[in-house]
Parts: C-alpha cells; sequence; structure tokens
C-alpha cells in the first residue's frame, strides 16, 4: 500500500494567518485561521503593511497549533504548500519564507499554490468523489473568474471582472451604507429583510457572448442612489439598497455561470471564494441549476473564505503532478490562473 501524503500548507495572502495539515489531499487533519479582520476594521480595509507584520507575529503559533490539532509532528509532514500568489506581497513573502525555511531545515518537497486555484480546490475537500471537468466560478475579495477546469492543474479563463471584483463590489457599497469591514456578510444579513426590486440598480452583462464581469457601474449607481436621496432629503431604507444591490450583482454571476455550463456541456458547477458564502447566491445557483439539470458544489462557510486547507489541497495535486519547486520560489502579487512554478 501506498504511503500517505501528509501536507502542511501555510496561507498568508491577504488578512488571515492560516495553517493547516492535510492528509492525501482531500482528508483535512487541522485548519487553523487567524484572521486579522479585527485589527484592520478601524481602517475600513486590509492595510497592507499592518497585515504583514501581524502575520510575522503570528505564523509560528498558527504552525504549532495547526501541528497539535492534527496530532503530528513535522516528521510526520511529506510536503510544504505555500501561497505564492496572487495576494498582497509583503504578505504572501511571509508565508513564503515561513515555508522556505521548513523545506529546507527539514528537508522536504517545497510547492507554490496559486491562491485562486487554492480556492477551487476547498471543493474537493468537501466533496471526496469530486472530479475535473466543471465550470466553475470563483468570487473573491480580489477576484471574479468564470473558469472551466478540464483537469487539475488545467483550466481555461472563460471571463473575468474588468474592473472591481465582485467581494470588492460588496465591500465598497457596504461601506457607502455605513456598515463595516467585510461587507459582504453585513449586505447578505441585512438584504433578508429587504425588497430586493424595492431599487432597480442596473445589471451590466457587456457583449452579446461576453462572460466577463463588470460591478462598477453598479457600485457607481448605488453611490449615487446614496447622494441623490441625501441631497433631497429622502430617507433611506438599508435594507432595500442591501437586497438590490445584492440582486443585481448574483442576478449576472448566476446567468453567465448557468450559460458557461451550458456552452461547454459540463453537468457539474462548482462555486468558490468569499462571496461563494452568499446566501442569495446560492440560493439562486442552485434554484437555476436544479431547473438546467446542472449539479451544484458549493463548499461549507469556513472554505469559502480563506484558509490553509484549500492550499494543502492543491498542494497535493501539484505534488503529484510533478510541481514540486525550490528555492528560487518568489511571491507574485498577479499570478495568473494556470501559471505554476516547477524548479529546473
Ligand atoms: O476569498 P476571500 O476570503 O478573500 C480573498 O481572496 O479576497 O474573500 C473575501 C471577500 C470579501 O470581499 C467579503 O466581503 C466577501 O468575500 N464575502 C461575502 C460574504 N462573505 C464574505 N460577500 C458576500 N456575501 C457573503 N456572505
Ligand atoms: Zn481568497
Amino acid at each position: 500500500m501506498n504511503k500517505d501524503l501528509i501536507t502542511l500548507a501555510l496561507e498568508s495572502s491577504c488578512d488571515e494567518t492560516s495553517v493547516s495539515v492535510v492528509k492525501n489531499g482531500r482528508e483535512v487533519l487541522s485548519n487553523i485561521v487567524s484572521s486579522q479582520i479585527d485589527l484592520h476594521k478601524k481602517f475600513g480595509g486590509v492595510v497592507p503593511e499592518v497585515a504583514s507584520r501581524k502575520h510575522v507575529e503570528n505564523i509560528s503559533y498558527v504552525i504549532d497549533e495547526a501541528l497539535e490539532e492534527a496530532k503530528v509532528t513535522f516528521d510526520d509532514i511529506d510536503i510544504i504548500g505555500v501561497t505564492y500568489g496572487p495576494g498582497l506581497v509583503g504578505a504572501l513573502l511571509v508565508g513564503l519564507s515561513t515555508a522556505k525555511a521548513l523545506a529546507y531545515s527539514l528537508n522536504k518537497p517545497l510547492v507554490g499554490v496559486n491562491h485562486i486555484e487554492g480556492h477551487i480546490y476547498a471543493n474537493f475537500i468537501e466533496y471526496k468523489e469530486l472530479e475535473p471537468p466543471f465550470v466553475c466560478l470563483i468570487v473573491s475579495g480580489g477576484h471574479t473568474h468564470l473558469v472551466y477546469m478540464k483537469d487539475y492543474g488545467v483550466y481555461e479563463v472563460l471571463g473575468k471582472t474588468r474592473d472591481d471584483a465582485a467581494g470588492e463590489a460588496f465591500d465598497k457599497v457596504a461601506r457607502a451604507i455605513g456598515l463595516g469591514y467585510p461587507g459582504g456578510p453585513l449586505i447578505d444579513k441585512l438584504s433578508r429583510k429587504g425588497n430586493k426590486e424595492a431599487i432597480a440598480f442596473p445589471r451590466t452583462y457587456l457583449e452579446n457572448d461576453s462572460l466577463d464581469f463588470s460591478f462598477s457601474g453598479l457600485k457607481s449607481s448605488v453611490l449615487n442612489y446614496l447622494n441623490n436621496s441625501k441631497m433631497k432629503g429622502i430617507s433611506i431604507v438599508e435594507e432595500d439598497i442591501a437586497a438590490s444591490f445584492q440582486q443585481a450583482v448574483i442576478d449576472v454571476l448566476v446567468d453567465k455561470t448557468i450559460r458557461a455550463a451550458k456552452k461547454f456541456n459540463v453537468d457539474k458547477i462548482v462555486i468558490a471564494g468569499g462571496v461563494a458564502a452568499n446566501s442569495g447566491l446560492r440560493d439562486l445557483l442552485q434554484e437555476k441549476s436544479n431547473e438546467n439539470n446542472f449539479k451544484l458544489m458549493v463548499p461549507p462557510i469556513p472554505l469559502c473564505t480563506d484558509n490553509a486547507a484549500m492550499i494543502g489541497c492543491a498542494a497535493y495535486y501539484d505534488y503529484i503532478n510533478g510541481y514540486e519547486a525550490d528555492m528560487y520560489l518568489n511571491a507574485i502579487p498577479n499570478l495568473k490562473l494556470g501559471e505554476k512554478y516547477k524548479k529546473a
């Protein structure tokens, strides 16, 4: 029988320091997430330099906790996986240099993981039987991608945002209404009490057959609505603004995802990233998937937002497919989906 492969994975691309121990790619033995959200809240968004410093302070403790919870030691680890992009360069460098130090001192293989790819792999943890091909909608604070995943590590990007990411739009609109940070979960919650048809915010579909997205027009429209109401002295109903805005985002996301799944003739749709936690998106996509006979995969909420378990899963598949890195691996803030690092 083949030996189990245990991965120690590190994620520090934005404002969560996370470390996970994953067995054979899909079995999570521990997944510790130390969030910095409270620290960044008072600035209304992530402050990159503060994030890097906090990662430095936290990472050793988070590693210890992940090993302890998984009941393993460094000796049991076979692979060191780490996010090397995309993300904030200073934040990425903390996880990356720690991972390199571990790989070098323990003499274990190092694997560099693409963060966006990691989000997709969260689904393999939840759905043990899931295999490519499928169409995946990745919606997070930094990314909005519609992807056809042909095989492990093989992608065709069908569409992406031309301006704001979906999560970014949620966060900016939340700030304009006066909600806290991050705005996505707060808008989601408020929307449940609002009327999604109260305000006709625009849906941007772009060219006829385009699978790209654009959310900046919608964001401006919400800001104009708020300004006009203020100037005219009309009181606003926050719940209705939240619900109408959220519906405008998810109508477009769902419509294009279903179109992509039909075009590529797949039977499975997968969603990933922080915005995949949105209840309205999950409900509408489920309804449209049922209508069109697609099986919808939805990761549990802790695996939608940033975490190292998804990085551990991706690192395992990258490793068995030959993507071992070396000490030249560097942080790439704008790393594209499908770009992979392999030692010479
Ligand atoms: O994937 P993630 O944790 O970090 C990035 O890689 O960007 O995503 C964070 C984003 C934030 O913009 C946050 O507002 C959004 O995901 N988000 C949500 C929800 N939960 C998190 N957006 C809408 N509805 C939610 N329930
Ligand atoms: Zn992310």
